[in-house]
């Protein structure tokens, strides 16, 4: 982006989420300032900024990291996916050239689109939607514009012979291709063009621009006027080496071109004939790369400065924060212990792949009214759907309409901030996520139980091992994404002997793939059914980055009712209700231990109660086990949550047979398991949001205090107050 645009003026990021103690974590930096920026590292105890409750609290930690300055600077990034060779190409107009790619438009610009540029040649759509070719001031046109959402063929270049630029565009999947063409003289005094091949954009001052929104396939370049495999300079092969960001080049130059900011790869092409729907299977059915003009992965900022993590700083949530004049920032990273040496009993999971994939949310529904309470209660001012060109989430559209399948944390992401308010509207305190997932530090901390926290990227590399020393582990309000193998390190704990803790609802709902060589990118396919912000295209089910199938884990065999008893239902409002003590064997009084009466949860800084807004209930069709106690259930929603949509067939009847009214509810459970290990369950996305509520001292709290003192044991308890010394305002 140009330093004119829509920018914060001080923003940075992390290079990492999570660091071990010995390990580094570097901080990249854009400030617009003429003065240094100050940073000092704090530990996050509650990032929730509603004066009703705790407020922003975090503890100072001069000790491990001195507050310091260092030179502000301006650093640059640039949205747009497209591909470059690492070599120069040469045409040569005494040779005459030939450019050719089938292409698949998806948004009419207003401006020219660059299909493939090699300097001052170029092939392109442009501003008024017509196919041109364009060598320096000369331009020429296809005759017929051409239509979105349409496969066309063309071939471009220039003739030496008759010494015309031309241009041939074919409809594709039409019962009688309509071929067009176009020319005009030109005389092309310039000599050869040496330059880097680019697809899908073009170079401007060092900088990739007029970027294509569409597919494209079998891009290439030709002497001469026609394409044969004599003729090649270059003919990139798409369908080649999918899962990797390399573009082959099949001629025997053997030009390849590297991706640049992820377009989506395993897309339908041009052969796609709906006979396959596995890219593995047929891959010359998946030539096509979808590129878009704001697709982001990394913005590549240099690091302004690093944090090396002495050996004794605890395990927890911590914020490096910036000041430069009256902006400020901050950056959350998660220290985890040592490997194989625990500091507690307890673990709890940062779902850190969740947060990257709701990274950079823009609300549908967002209003610039929501500031007004954002100054009042001091919380972060800045919300992604005002900035718009630092990317969006997987829950949002690219600007054609397509569904963005990318996620990444190499980038500001403004959701991820102590004091970001989700729903600026409401009258609770309007978190998801980082800030709501706070209400269960914060609690930690009242209670003065000692913990760990280890992220998903921990539990994806390392598996079991990561959580095998632990008594009990427990998650955070959300944990939905979830490769297999971080699954499979949950499920290995549990079956093991683990005790665990899912303090959330609609948990290990979706599957994700990491790619192999591009850190912290993620892939999500929103296949088939499911609550979803947009829809897989058809034949696009399977992930380019693994190849495997896309979608929810009860797709795949894997619900969660088979993992933590219980499985999404429900959706709502950002509304919660009360839940109501159901079990009274005296088996399980043990965990109702304090509380009085049957209603719980009628209060929280979520939504307003511990039940509601995403909740799961039991199912044992789908794998609850035959032993799960259902502890209490909730009622009372007076948003009318509808029921997930995997879970309905007609408009009579849904997947249970029960009526409607009675799936939408959140089943709180517990279970115990052959190997020794047990699961406690809320079923509620809001849950956690109750614990601060009263001074932490209510029947939510009383509850999960109850479970975690069973779980843990006595063993590693400490009891001592944290040491909350700076309200951060
Ligand atoms: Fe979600």
């Amino acid at each position: 982006m140009a330093k004119d645009d829509c920018i914060v003026p001080l923003v940075g990021y992390s290079d990492r989420l999570s660091v071990r103690p010995g390990e580094t974590v570097g901080f990249k930096v854009s400030s617009t300032g003429t003065e240094p920026f100050t940073a000092w590292l704090t530990r996050s105890i509650s990032a929730d900024p509603n004066p009703a409750g705790m407020g922003i609290v975090e503890e100072p930690m001069e000790e491990a990291f001195a507050e310091q300055a260092f030179p502000s600077r301006y650093q640059p990034f640039h949205p747009g996916s497209h591909a470059i060779t690492e070599e120069r190409v040469s045409l040569r107009p005494g040779d005459g050239f030939l450019m050719a790619a089938t292409i698949y438009p998806t948004l009419a610009r207003g401006s020219p689109q660059t299909i493939l540029s090699v300097g001052d040649v170029n092939l392109l759509v442009s501003g008024d939607g017509a196919a041109a070719i364009s060598v320096g001031r000369d331009v020429v046109f296809a005759p017929t514009g051409i239509r979105l959402r349409r496969w066309y063929e063309l071939e471009a270049g220039f003739d030496a012979d008759s010494g015309r630029l031309f241009i041939r565009q074919r409809e594709l999947g039409t019962p009688c291709p309509a071929e067009v063409h176009g020319s005009r003289r030109c005389s092309l005094t310039k000599g050869e063009v040496r330059q880097r091949a680019i697809i899908a954009a073009r170079m401007k001052d060092g900088v990739a621009c007029e970027h294509f929104n569409g597919k494209i396939e079998a891009p290439g370049l030709y002497r001469g006027t026609e394409r044969s495999d004599g003729s090649a300079i270059a003919r990139w092969d798409f369908s080649r080496d999918i899962s990797t960001t390399t573009v082959r080049d099949s001629s025997t130059n053997q030009v390849d071109a590297r991706l640049v900011n992820l377009p989506a790869r395993a897309v339908t092409g041009s052969r796609w004939d709906a006979t396959e729907m596995c890219w593995r299977h047929a891959p010359e059915h998946y030539g096509a790369i979808h590129f878009h003009e704001d697709d982001i992965y990394d913005f590549q900022w240099e690091t302004d400065f690093a944090f090396r993590v002495p050996e004794d700083l605890p395990s927890g949530v911590y914020v490096m924060r910036i000041s430069c004049g009256e902006h400020r920032d901050a950056m959350p990273f998660y220290v985890c212990p040592s490997r194989g040496k625990p500091r507690a009993n307890l673990c709890v999971l940062i779902p850190t792949f969740t947060y990257a994939v709701y990274g950079n949310h823009a609300r549908p529904d967002h209003d610039s009214s929501w500031k007004d309470r954002d100054r009042e209660w001091n919380a972060y001012p800045y919300n992604p759907a005002e900035y718009r060109s630092y990317g969006l989430s997987t829950y949002n559209f690219h600007s054609d309409g397509s569904g963005i399948c990318h996620a990444s944390h190499r980038r500001p992401l403004f959701n991820l901030r102590p004091g970001y308010r989700t729903f600026g509207g409401s009258d609770c305190s309007g978190l998801r996520h980082f800030q709501a997932d706070s209400h269960l530090i914060s609690w930690l901390h009242a209670k003065g139980i000692a913990y760990d926290v280890i992220t998903d990227r921990e539990l994806h590399e390392e598996g079991l091992a990561c959580l095998a020393d632990y008594r009990a582990v427990m998650t955070t309000s959300h944990p939905e994404y979830h490769t297999d193998r971080s699954l499979d390190a949950i499920r290995a704990y549990r079956d093991s002997g683990g005790n665990l803790m899912y303090l959330g609802g609609n948990g290990f709902y979706w599957r994700i793939a990491l790619h192999e060589t591009e850190t912290g990118a993620i892939e999500i396919r929103r296949t088939e059914g499911g609550i979803r912000a947009w829809a897989a295209e058809p034949g696009e089910y399977y992930n380019a980055f693994d190849g495997a199938y896309g979608g929810l884990w009860r797709r795949r065999g894997r619900p969660p009712q088979e993992l933590v008893g219980i499985g999404f239902t429900a959706q709502g409002e950002f509304h919660g209700s009360h839940y109501r003590r159901k079990c009274f064997d005296p088996a399980y009084d043990w965990i109702f231990e304090g509380v009085h009466g049957d209603i719980i949860g009628d209060f929280g800084f979520s939504g307003g109660g511990a039940a509601g807004f995403e909740m799961d209930r039991v199912d044992h069709r789908l794998g609850s086990p035959d032993n799960v106690v259902v502890l209490a259930s909730s009622e009372g929603h007076e948003d009318r949550p509808i029921l997930v949509h995997e879970e309905q067939l007609t408009h009579l009847t849904n997947w249970p047979g029960e009526p409607t009214g009675n799936l939408l509810r959140a089943d709180m459970v517990y279970f115990d398991l052959p190997a020794g290990g047990c699961v406690f369950s809320a079923g509620s996305i809001t849950f956690c949001g109750s614990l601060p509520w009263n001074g932490f001292s209510n029947n939510v709290s009383t509850i999960l205090e109850n479970v975690v003192n069973r779980m843990t044991g006595s063993g590693l308890r400490d009891r001592s107050r944290p040491r909350v010394e700076r309200s951060l305002d």
